[in-house]
């Protein structure tokens, strides 16, 4: 496998072409941000987490039956994945308040829903990112009708996956948020990553932060909190 030119830089990760047109390889990098670029930091030791977490995530919901990107870890930072085309959707679920759901509708953090909800945004950074029900989507022809179904349906088995896993870790999955690609024949994988930048992650028991919300609100011990999630993680496979 041959990494050749570089694709695209996101804000957290760098993509790059191979020899295989089928493939790419991401590369996940320190760098951190909050409120759509606003705020710029460095979280040492981040990718490497993002990366290695992600990679075990996606190959156990591959195996519950939630297809993805994800091919094969190269190095620490570095992994193939198939060429998909991102739909330009955030799919956030939420098991308890907490976030921009706690700002919007005035309630407090922690409150715990009956059932998961699901929302989707925009994904366009000069929009910032904003909310969108199915018929926005379908309007703006972002995903077919299908293509919903199928994410949502997706969205709910990792749910239901990760929650059921960090739960055996000790760790209340708050909410989180996924990407989904269409490969070239139009099959919906999971892409983009799963990752304490990606998730809120409390200690059940003391409730105390273990994920991105400690960079986005200057708590201090981000670095500790992504490698004690990580360290659980391990411990728990
Ligand atoms: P929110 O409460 O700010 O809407 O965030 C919901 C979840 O989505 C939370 O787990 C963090 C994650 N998230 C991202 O992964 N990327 C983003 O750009 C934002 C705003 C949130
Ligand atoms: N994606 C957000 C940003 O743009 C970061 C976040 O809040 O997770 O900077």
């Amino acid at each position: 496998m041959q990494k050749l030119e570089q694709l695209y830089e996101g804000k957290a990760k760098k993509v790059y072409k191979t020899d295989d047109p089928n493939l790419y390889i991401v590369d996940y990098k320190d760098d951190a941000t909050a409120f759509n670029g606003l705020k710029k930091g460095t979280i040492v030791g981040k990718g490497v987490i993002n990366n290695q977490m992600t990679n075990r995530f996606m190959a156990k919901l591959e195996k519950a039956g939630v297809p993805t990107h994800f091919v094969e870890e190269l190095s620490e930072r570095e992994t193939v994945v198939k060429k998909v085309s991102i739909v330009p959707l955030e799919v956030i679920i939420r098991n308890l308040s907490a976030g921009s759901f706690a700002k919007r509708y005035g309630v407090e953090e922690g409150i715990v829903f009956d059932a998961p909800t699901i929302e989707f945004s925009y994904k366009n950074d000069d929009l910032g990112d904003p909310l969108l029900n199915e018929y926005h989507t379908l309007a703006l022809k972002l995903a077919t009708p299908e293509e919903i179904a199928v994410i949502k349906q997706y969205a709910f088995q990792v749910n239901d996956f990760l929650k059921a896993f960090w739960a055996s870790c000790g760790v209340t999955l708050v909410d989180f948020k996924l990407e989904f690609g269409r490969l070239d024949d139009g099959t919906i994988v999971l892409a983009d990553e799963i990752s304490p930048d990606t998730c809120r992650l409390w200690d059940s028991k003391t409730h105390e932060k273990l994920d991105k919300d400690r960079f986005r609100r200057d708590l201090g011990g981000v670095e500790d909190a992504y490698a004690e999630v990580m360290r659980r993680m391990k411990e728990a496979l």
